[in-house]
């Protein structure tokens, strides 16, 4: 399995990483709605969450970007799901006028800390073959491919599954 080849990332300049749980729940309902706005925006619909359901359940975890300074500014977010000791990462988007900026991959290893410091063996995810940017982004923290279903998201878009293990 595949490890990831970076040690520690600070986030790009002027770019400030929370986490979801660590919002005060008051807060709560706000950010979740900017979550599901940007997601409408770059993903179709049937691919979409609805996160009045998803942010509530235990197991679904959220990592978000904001503006450095401007906390009502978000400008990505990451979406995961821990079963035990695989992590699902099932969303994960960049604003595009913040993109190639090395903020998708901060958040990938955001992730990667959280799941070592509590025992998790691997990070693993489903994309669309036809997602480029996606699949470089993945190539370049490690994932290797491990699967392909053809027809996964729709006729004529095949998956890829991908896995990159946590190394202790
Ligand atoms: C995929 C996505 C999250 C990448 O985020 P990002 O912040 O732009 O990615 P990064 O800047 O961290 O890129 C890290 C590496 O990924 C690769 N990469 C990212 N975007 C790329 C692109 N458009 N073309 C080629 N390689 C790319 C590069 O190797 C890059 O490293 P480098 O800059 O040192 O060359 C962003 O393009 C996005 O939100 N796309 C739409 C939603 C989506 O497809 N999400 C993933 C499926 S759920």
């Amino acid at each position: 399995m595949a490890t990831l080849p970076l040690a520690e990332l600070p986030p790009p300049l002027g770019v400030s990483i929370r986490d979801f749980a660590s919002i005060s729940p008051k807060e709560r309902p706000a950010v979740g709605d900017k979550v599901a706005k940007l997601e409408r925006k770059i993903f179709p619909s049937s691919e979409s969450f609805d996160y009045d359901i998803e942010l509530k359940k235990k197991n679904i975890g959220v990592i978000l970007a904001f503006k450095e300074f401007d906390s009502e500014t978000l400008i990505a977010y990451l979406v995961y799901q821990r079963m035990k000791r695989i992590v699902w990462l099932h969303k994960l988007c960049v604003v595009e006028s913040e993109r190639q900026k090395g903020i998708g991959r901060c958040l990938i290893h955001a992730l990667y800390r959280q799941m070592k410091s509590r025992g998790g063996e691997s990070i693993q995810l489903w994309v669309d073959e036809h997602r480029k940017p996606a699949r470089a982004l993945y190539d370049s923290c490690g994932f290797q491919q491990v699967e392909l279903r053809s027809d996964y998201y729709a006729a004529g878009r095949a998956g890829l599954k991908m896995q990159l293990s946590i190394v202790r």
